[in-house]
């Protein structure tokens, strides 16, 4: 394991796990943390051992319970701008990396909380998670990209009547709504969160991040740009050694092994 300040980072398997470990402030993210998770990330995405992550909180109570309020409460302007774009860049890559990750929401997802798990490929939460972007109640807007990330994924309806009232949701209303893929009782949780990520490292590695490039990229494209890069991303498959597996081993009814290549 390899341990930051603030940052706990486990691989075991080729699933790599990343723990928000600040518990007695709820794990907000303070600019420490923010840069502990941009230097693990890139680690994730360079490594080729490194198939799938989860990211999520330490202790039972919060998931990250958004940015540090001690420290924004300092900021002027210019500081400002540029905690949002550094906030925004750990984000981006977490979306825009060519493996999955899963956010395993045990508790309060707040704030930037919100707004690292709408960036991660998919999210699994808690029965017990809360998740909302109280930004408006503190006087500032979310600014990790939930005013953009949770209208697309939600409807604008919804994520505006979230951005502001500021007002949390529950897991159960989160699944409804569509902004968590799936809730599971806190005890379930990390085995939930990981028997998703171990099932998508089963498929095709290539075509899981070829797939996750033409949602992810095609989602801001007007539809015949995000078709014209799908059918070039599709045609990029049959360079794969993965390809012939798959397909070779449907026609000899037998399991495929897939080497990434
Ligand atoms: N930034 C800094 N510290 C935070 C924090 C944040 N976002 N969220 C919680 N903490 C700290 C609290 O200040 C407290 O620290 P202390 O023990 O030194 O006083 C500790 O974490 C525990 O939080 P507390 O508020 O006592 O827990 P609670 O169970 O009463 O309430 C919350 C839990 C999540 C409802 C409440 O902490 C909260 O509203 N946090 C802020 C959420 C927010 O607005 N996030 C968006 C920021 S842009």
């Amino acid at each position: 394991m390899t341990t930051f300040k603030n940052v706990l980072y486990d691989v075991k398997d080729g699933l790599a796990t990343v723990t928000v470990n600040r518990p007695d402030k709820l794990n907000a993210l303070n600019a420490e943390t923010v840069d502990e998770l941009r230097l693990v990330f890139e680690t994730i995405r360079d490594a080729s051992d490194v198939r799938a992550a989860v990211l999520t909180g330490t202790g039972e109570k919060a998931f990250i319970a958004g940015a540090d309020i001690g420290e924004l409460a300092k900021q002027t302007p210019i500081v400002g701008v540029e905690t949002s774009r550094k906030g925004q860049a750990v984000l981006s890559l977490i979306e825009s990396m060519g493996k999955p990750v899963i956010a395993a929401i045990n508790g309060y997802a707040l704030g930037g909380g919100c707004e690292i798990a709408l960036a991660c490929t998919l999210r699994v939460a808690s029965e017990t998670a809360k998740i909302g972007l109280p930004e408006v109640s503190l006087g500032i807007i979310p600014g990790y990209g939930g005013t953009q990330r949770l209208g697309r994924l939600v409807g604008l309806g919804r994520a505006l009547e979230m951005i502001l009232t500021g007002d949390m949701i529950d897991a159960k209303e989160a699944h409804r709504i569509g902004l968590v893929n799936r809730v599971f009782p806190a005890d379930s949780l990390r085995g939930g969160a990981d028997e998703l990520a171990r099932k998508i490292m089963t498929r095709a590695p290539i075509a899981v991040a070829l797939a996750k490039q033409s949602a992810i990229s095609g989602w801001d494209l007007p539809i015949a740009d995000g078709l014209a890069l799908e059918a070039a991303l599709f045609g990029l498959c049959p360079t794969t050694e993965d390809m012939k597996e798959g397909m070779g081993a449907f026609l000899e009814k037998r399991k495929p092994t897939f080497r990434g290549k």
